[in-house]
């Protein structure tokens, strides 16, 4: 497996491109089985989990062709059983549910399972779809969903700890195709669902609400071909502004979408970040003195749940004590141990994590546990005196497109170690 070697100590310095996001194209790529005309998708990172949709795409019957950032799809005859072994590999493959509804009416999908940040169960999702008439049982390991009639339906879809992002996106994929009028209340307001829901109208979808809690759609026949630009990846940039600011940098974001980020923006800001914004060009630098903080993840446009880890590694540089409480996921805290490896001083208290900040890191060999918690871990290696060796990298390539370039780009001592 993979690793990267980094040798901290270098403040990051120069411009970087942002790439399309992951958590938009994967919806967007699920959505393409809704219509048998070909859709062209732009602006598609180059990701190991979007190379992995595209398979579940041709595992299911679609023509899948990748050209540089440019997809195409044409699923024009679609079978509705989800590899077991594959939708296993990526939960976020869970998305083909919906449209495999919508277009046959029948879906057999595997269960996604859980991962190292929760038991990520499904019962929204289901809960939606039941909602539009579809009988749904679980059976060795897959889900079975089928429904002679779609009927639109209201349908509330908040659940413990607030809304389900491809929960919205399945049932929304469901109810486009459906007979009559669906409403989506404490529906997920992610921009990602924004970008999901611009996709299917520009297919030609009747969807209203998108980025609100109640997103209201009226079923159409059938949907056509479309084209569409996936919007920057949010998670990506926040990722970099924070890298910038923790190595002491100066790094120009291109390609950001500043209003998706406007939380991350606050805290750091309030953290002592130096945050520039002309046009679409973000200016990270660290200001005079970083500040403690108290962060909690919330539904956007809250704060990312999936900036927490990177957040993280800022409050452990920033003398005094900080506050992180993940009210998303369940077991969001994989990355503390490793921080502790090289010398952080992190305790969790249930849901929060308090952060003994001020003490320099140290490098350590340390292992990537989830997407999320492995980039915390490169920010770490960056900052750390002398030579981090992040292992089992395979979790950032499938969210990070060429993370090892842009940093070295930037400045960073980054070296990926192909093991045998
Ligand atoms: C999406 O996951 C993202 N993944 C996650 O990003 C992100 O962290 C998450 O949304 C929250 O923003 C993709 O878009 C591919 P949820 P999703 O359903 O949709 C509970 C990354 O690092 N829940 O919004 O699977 C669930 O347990 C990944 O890029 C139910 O209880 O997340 C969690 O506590 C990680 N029942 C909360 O809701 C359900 O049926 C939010 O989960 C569904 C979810």
């Amino acid at each position: 497996m993979d690793s990267f070697k980094i040798r901290g100590g270098v403040p990051l310095r120069g411009d970087v491109t942002i790439s399309g996001a992951k958590n938009s194209v994967l919806p967007i790529m699920a959505a393409t089985l809704l219509t048998p005309e070909p859709c062209v998708i732009r602006r598609v990172p180059n990701l190991s989990d979007v190379k992995f949709m595209g398979e579940i795409l041709r595992s299911l019957g679609a023509e899948v062709a990748f050209d540089k950032e440019t997809l195409t799809v044409k699923a024009e005859r679609v079978n509705g059983v989800g590899d077991y072994e594959m939708v296993r590999k990526m939960r976020g493959s869970i998305c083909i549910l919906g449209p495999l509804l919508g277009r046959l009416r029948k879906a057999k999908v595997s269960l996604p399972g859980g991962c190292v940040i929760g038991a990520r169960p499904i019962d929204l999702h289901l809960k939606g779809v039941r909602a539009l008439g579809a009988k749904t049982r679980i059976q060795g390991g897959y889900v079975c969903v089928s429904a002679p009639r779609l009927t639109g339906a209201e349908v509330f879809l908040g659940g413990r700890s607030g809304p389900t992002v491809l929960g919205t996106a399945n049932v929304l994929m469901a109810s486009v195709l459906a007979e009559g009028v669906t409403i989506i209340q404490s529906a997920a307001c992610e921009p990602e669902v924004v970008d999901l829901a611009n996709f299917l109208t520009s297919m030609g979808a009747r969807i209203q609400g998108a980025g609100s809690p109640t997103i209201t759609v009226h079923g159409v026949k059938e949907l056509h071909g479309a084209e569409h630009e996936v919007i920057p990846d949010r998670i990506e940039a926040a990722t970099f502004m924070i890298a910038a600011a923790a190595t002491g940098g100066d790094v120009t974001l291109h390609g950001a979408r500043t209003d998706h980020l406007t939380a991350v923006i606050d805290k750091l800001r309030e953290a002592g970040v130096r945050i520039e914004r002309s046009g679409a060009l973000l200016k990270v630098t660290r200001g005079r003195k970083l500040k403690p903080v108290d962060v909690t993840t919330l539904p956007y446009a809250g704060f990312p749940t999936d900036v927490q880890a990177q957040m993280m590694v800022l409050m452990t540089l920033t003398p005094g004590i900080s506050i992180i409480t993940e009210r998303i996921f369940e077991s969001r805290f994989m990355h503390v141990s490793e921080l502790g490896r090289m010398g952080a001083e992190i305790a969790i208290e249930g849901p929060s994590a308090i952060v003994k900040g001020g003490a320099p890191l140290s490098g350590a060999p340390v292992m990537a546990s989830d997407l999320r918690a492995s980039a915390a871990l490169v920010i770490a290696g960056l900052v750390a005196d002398g030579t981090t060796q992040v292992n089992r990298i395979y979790h950032i390539d499938r969210g990070y497109e060429s993370i090892d370039d842009k940093l070295r780009s930037l400045g960073a001592r980054v070296e990926r170690v192909e093991e045998p």
